[in-house]
């Protein structure tokens, strides 16, 4: 069966590892230093999956907060990032598999909860449906799905005062709100409908908590290198593909100044959300 899996526009190199790290560290200090929302009880908890894992640091550091008898089992497209198997936890197993196809049947139906983390530059109105019925298939009847994720149609410059310049910053946000001509992040406000409407089975929302950046002072310097680093390996895989785009010609140029900017006050903001359904099993009436 064909991927319709979009490009990762991001580097997979030691750099790009420093950066999803660092940026999982930035996402719990936001979020209050949960790895699973409090509104999913672990007791219950024997077997989690995680998306796109990346780096693998959030199974590994579940794993360190869970019982050592619970399954993580992590999935990514590639295991460029992934630690040597000997280095994590017995109880974590790192998985090759393209999220955009079905899971092997082995996996269907058998996570207590999947979980999501900034998947979101990957999706699009085509193949929004696609992911999402093939996570939310792994789920088993009261399975959780948590998925975090930053909403980059809400980038926004701001500045510690109006004499302080936000110019590239403000190129940086517009940018990221689109990326490229065919980008669309219109369908982010629909996730909870998307999400419902992607199973047979019955799928509640328990939580939708949009985490804005604004109101948190602390983490706006980790954030704006995040971003930085993060624009700069788009830029840089999209001159790989193409010397002479204009975007990435527009990004180089507008990096430079970004940082100087970022360095004297400027801050780019963008909302994160995240996201929880249970799937609930409908009583007979
Ligand atoms: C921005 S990183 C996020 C990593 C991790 N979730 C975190 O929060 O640290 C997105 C990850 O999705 C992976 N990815 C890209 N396309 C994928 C696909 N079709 N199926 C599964 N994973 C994919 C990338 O390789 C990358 O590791």
């Amino acid at each position: 069966m064909a991927s319709s899996s979009s490009p990762y526009m991001f580097n997979r190199d030691h750099k790009a590892s420093v950066r999803l790290n660092y940026q999982h560290w930035a996402t719990k200090q936001l979020c209050g230093g949960y790895l699973l929302h409090p509104s999913i009880p672990t007791s219950n908890v024997r077997r989690v999956a995680d998306i796109g894992t990346g780096t693998a640091i959030w199974p590994v550091e579940l794993s360190q907060t869970l019982s050592p008898d619970i399954q993580i089992d992590a999935f990514d497209v590639s295991r460029a990032q992934y630690p040597p198997n000997e280095w994590v936890p017995g109880n974590v197993k790192l998985h090759t598999h393209d999220a955009f196809l079905p899971f092997p049947e082995k996996h269907v139906g058998r996570y207590d909860v999947v979980h999501v983390r900034f998947f979101v530059t990957l999706l699009n109105p085509e193949n929004i449906q696609r992911f999402i019925q093939n996570v939310v298939a792994l789920l088993r009847p009261d399975g959780y799905l948590q998925w975090f994720d930053a909403n980059p149609s809400t980038a926004k410059a701001t500045a510690i005062n109006p004499t302080t310049s936000k110019v590239a910053v403000e190129k940086l946000a517009a940018l990221m709100r689109k990326p490229r001509p065919d980008s669309s992040y219109e369908w982010i406000p629909s996730l909870p409908e998307l999400v419902q409407s992607s199973s047979s089975s019955h799928l509640n929302i328990i939580t939708n908590d949009v985490i804005d950046s604004s109101a948190f002072n602390p983490s706006r310097t980790l954030w704006n290198h995040c971003h930085l680093l993060g624009y700069e390996e788009f830029a840089a895989q999209v001159a790989a593909r193409d010397a002479k785009s204009d975007v990435a010609v527009r990004a180089h140029q507008t990096l430079a100044d970004v940082a100087i900017e970022m360095a004297a006050g400027a801050n780019l903001e963008v909302d994160k959300f995240c996201l929880v359904a249970k799937v609930t099993i409908e009583e007979d009436t």
